[in-house]
């Protein structure tokens, strides 16, 4: 380990050392308590479920293992600044049931500033072991290369667009999926109402998972994912001939990260935002005249954007936060750093953290399920 003490096999126990350092002219030597004490953070856009992981991290580390927590604040941006407060029992007292998270989160990204070597500095003045990061694709990648430069750490994964590998579930999904099917039964009985076509556009920057799954559980008529580019013929012509069949009105579930196929329509241009990222948002107000036009029926669109990362988790989600935090902070316990912890079938699992970084893209069968019910398919 490069940061000069042994963090394998972290045991939390209240040690006493002999510190020979002097204190006026008196140079006895004393006995030190030296505990062992992990730092927490919550990276990149937040997800219903932080607050459930952070309090099972702590009541792990100090129930469990007796270690000391620290909470670094914003993300990133505590550990460059040192900006930390302490975690106890009682700090995480009702913050089960709790959207966002008590940490405050942040883009900011240690690999744009100062690199491991301000990471390093933070661990030495704070005397930090180990460090537990809750995040996604960004987070996880750069927790994956601190870690390579040997600072001991463990993921969580978190992103409400589920799409980190080797996990069957991200901490936020469940809730994010709730949120957009109940808009999407909302928006139903309305667009009936209305002989309407509705547009309902959800996150999903590089996956369609939250499009994929609302959708299915909301009865989409169709769904528009970023892993396969649209071409908006191809989905008027399954609307018109859905409205033929009898239907009056029809939902079109689209991922904010959807595009055209080539040649099709022009691609969105999105602003960027401070990484330099694109601000992903709006691609529905670009597709909705466009689907009018060519069908016929009046068209509207609701973009859902952040409604889908606030407020309480479902009960999903806080199971599998607390999951999680149970098992990183026994990851950390054992030792088993550079690894992020996963969700594998029913089972808690643990995936390399630059593994995990990779995105994850929906999966071809269940595309096919949604895809059974994008138009009245009658026996010849
Ligand atoms: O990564 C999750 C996510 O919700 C994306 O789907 C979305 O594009 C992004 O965060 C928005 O982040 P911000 O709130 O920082 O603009």
């Amino acid at each position: 380990m490069g940061l000069g003490w042994d963090v394998s096999g972290l045991t939390g126990r209240t040690i006493r050392v002999l510190d020979t350092r002097t204190k006026g002219l008196d140079r006895t030597p004393r006995e030190r308590r030296v505990t062992t004490r992990i730092g927490v953070l919550t990276a990149g856009g937040d997800a219903a479920g932080l607050n459930a992981a952070i309090r099972a991290v702590v009541r792990t580390a100090i129930g469990v293992h007796g270690f000391e927590v620290i909470g670094f604040r914003r993300g990133w941006r505590g550990v460059m600044d040192g900006d930390v407060i302490e975690l106890t029992s009682t700090s995480v007292q009702g913050i089960l049931h709790r959207g966002g998270t008590i940490l405050g989160s942040s883009g900011a990204d240690p690999y744009r500033e100062q690199g491991v070597e301000r990471v390093r500095r933070t661990f030495a003045d704070l005397g930090v072991d180990a460090l537990i990061t809750i995040g996604g694709e960004g987070t996880m990648g750069a927790a994956a290369q601190i870690s390579s430069e040997g600072v001991p750490v463990v993921g969580i994964p978190k992103t409400i667009d589920n799409d980190l590998s080797g996990t069957d579930a991200c901490i936020g999904f469940a809730t994010a999926v709730q949120v957009a099917t109940d808009a999407i039964d909302r928006l139903h009985t309305t667009a009936e109402s209305h002989d309407r076509l509705m547009l309902v556009e959800v996150m999903g920057r590089s996956a369609g998972w939250i499009a994929l799954f609302s959708g299915i559980a909301g009865g989409a008529d169709t769904i528009l994912l970023p892993e396969r580019p649209f071409d908006l013929d191809e989905v008027a012509s399954v609307l018109r001939r859905r409205h033929l069949t009898g239907h009056s009105c029809s939902i079109v579930v689209v991922a904010e990260g959807a595009m055209p196929a080539e040649g099709t329509m022009p691609a969105p241009d999105y602003p960027t935002d401070p990484r330099g990222d694109p601000r992903l948002g709006g691609i529905a107000y670009e597709i909705a005249p466009r689907i009018e036009a060519l069908t016929g029926w009046e068209t509207r669109v609701t973009v859902l954007g952040h409604v889908q990362r606030g407020g309480s988790p479902v009960a999903a989600d806080r199971i599998v936060a607390t999951r999680f935090g149970e098992a990183a902070t026994e990851l950390v316990a054992e030792g088993g750093f550079g690894q992020m912890v996963a969700l594998q079938g029913d089972r808690i699992g643990q995936v390399p953290l630059a593994e995990a970084a990779k995105v994850r893209p929906v999966p071809q069968e269940l595309v096919a399920v949604a895809e059974l019910f994008f138009e009245e398919r009658r026996r010849p």
